[in-house]
């Protein structure tokens, strides 16, 4: 890595749009985000129409504000790094069209960042600019290091020997756990995005008021949590008096507090017990030097506590804050990549959707 070295990072694969400046690959300049949690809360999940939309009216006023914050002038930012996969296609378009232009007319080197692996570069910011007051680690993880990558869209386990050098170990089955979040929260009547009201309703249950499900599975360090999700689902239609033709969009009319708190618990409890398990087995296999989390789950703080627990070292997590969505994770992950990378020709340029960490590190191309 040169001497001070300015990225700009963009994010936009999702429901946020971000911009962030981060010197060195640790320290965080600004970080700004505009989410669309509001918008989208009224639909219970995200639309990608409108999430596309929200995003070309943001992102120029967003990435503004970054600069600003920042300090920075143009002349300051030595390269713009942004999200070209996976996500929503019209989302990813918006984000990656703004720094292709920007790249162009300033004549900036530009770089296309795996939305996936820049979450876990949330736990190598450790330094920030006056005026920025996150709760940032003392230092960078060691590798090798085992990463836990949980949101909406991913569960991986991802064994790291060095920057870009890297193997995924383990993955969902079907649903990501954010997503079993999500949807349990809507059987169960709570607000989107389920994660967070999930884990706020869990701390007014009882995590052991209902067995649910642990899935085998033949991968040594795979998930599963669409049994979890089914079991929740009958479970609820059960206690409600209901059998399981009664439709789930009518359950939570029917789901009183306690029964809601209960479920919100046992579910937590057990979706969180199913990663911890997982995550234990690889690190007793693998003996990292760090174990981190990364992803909007990270923000988990059952996750947290059964993960701590469970294991005999520390656990490495980013601020809340940087667990889910931003543009410092991406502008991180940029700086380490610039050694290793090519720049991407800002006139050439495809996102792709569906682009998993697995065939990144098959290509090669780390
Ligand atoms: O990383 P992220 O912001 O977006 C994706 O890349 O998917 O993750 C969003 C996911 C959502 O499913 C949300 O419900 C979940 O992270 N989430 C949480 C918490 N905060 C966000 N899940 C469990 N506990 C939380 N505190
Ligand atoms: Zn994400």
């Amino acid at each position: 890595m040169k001497e001070r070295m300015r990225v700009l990072g963009i994010e936009s694969s999702c429901d946020e749009t971000a911009a962030a400046v981060v010197e060195d690959g640790k320290r965080l300049l600004s970080n700004v985000i505009n989410s669309q949690i509001d918008i989208h809360a009224e639909y219970g999940g995200v639309v990608p129409e409108v999430a596309a939309r929200s995003h070309l009216e943001v992102v120029n006023p967003v990435i503004n504000k970054a600069l600003a914050d920042a300090n920075c002038g143009w002349k300051d930012i030595d390269a713009i790094a942004v999200t070209y996969a996976p996500g929503l296609i019209g989302s990813l378009l918006v984000g990656s069209l703004a720094a292709r232009t920007l790249a162009v007319i300033h004549q900036k080197p530009l770089y296309k960042i795996h939305h996936v692996e820049a979450h876990v570069y949330a736990n190598f910011i450790t330094e920030q600019a006056q005026g920025i007051n996150l709760t940032l680690p003392s230092s960078a993880p060691d590798f090798p290091m085992l990463a836990l990558i949980v949101s909406g869209g991913h569960s991986q386990l991802v064994y790291f020997r060095a920057h870009g050098d890297y193997d995924l170990i383990g993955q969902t089955q079907d649903d990501a756990v954010g997503e079993a979040f999500d949807k349990v929260a809507k059987i169960i009547g709570l607000p989107y995005p389920g994660g967070p009201s999930i884990a706020k309703a869990a701390a007014l249950g009882d995590p052991e008021a209902y067995q649910l499900p642990i899935a085998k599975l033949s991968g040594r360090y795979d998930f599963s949590f669409s049994g979890l999700k089914t079991a929740v689902l009958r479970t609820v239609q059960r206690e409600v008096g209901k059998d399981f033709n009664f439709p789930s969009h009518e359950l939570p009319g029917l789901v009183n507090d306690k029964l809601r708190h209960n479920i919100a618990a046992s579910f937590q409890y057990t979706a969180i017990k199913t990663l911890v398990d997982k995550t234990l087995r690889a690190y007793d296999d693998l003996s990292p030097a760090s174990v981190i989390i990364a992803g909007g789950v990270a923000a988990n703080l059952e996750l947290r506590r059964q993960l701590s627990e469970a294991l005999p070292t520390p656990i490495n997590y980013a601020p809340i804050q940087l667990c889910t969505d931003n543009a410092a994770m991406i502008a991180t992950l940029a700086c380490y990549r610039i050694p290793l990378d090519q720049a991407a020709n800002p006139r050439d340029f495809e996102v792709q959707p569906s682009l998993s960490m697995l065939s990144l590190s098959q290509q090669g191309a780390n």
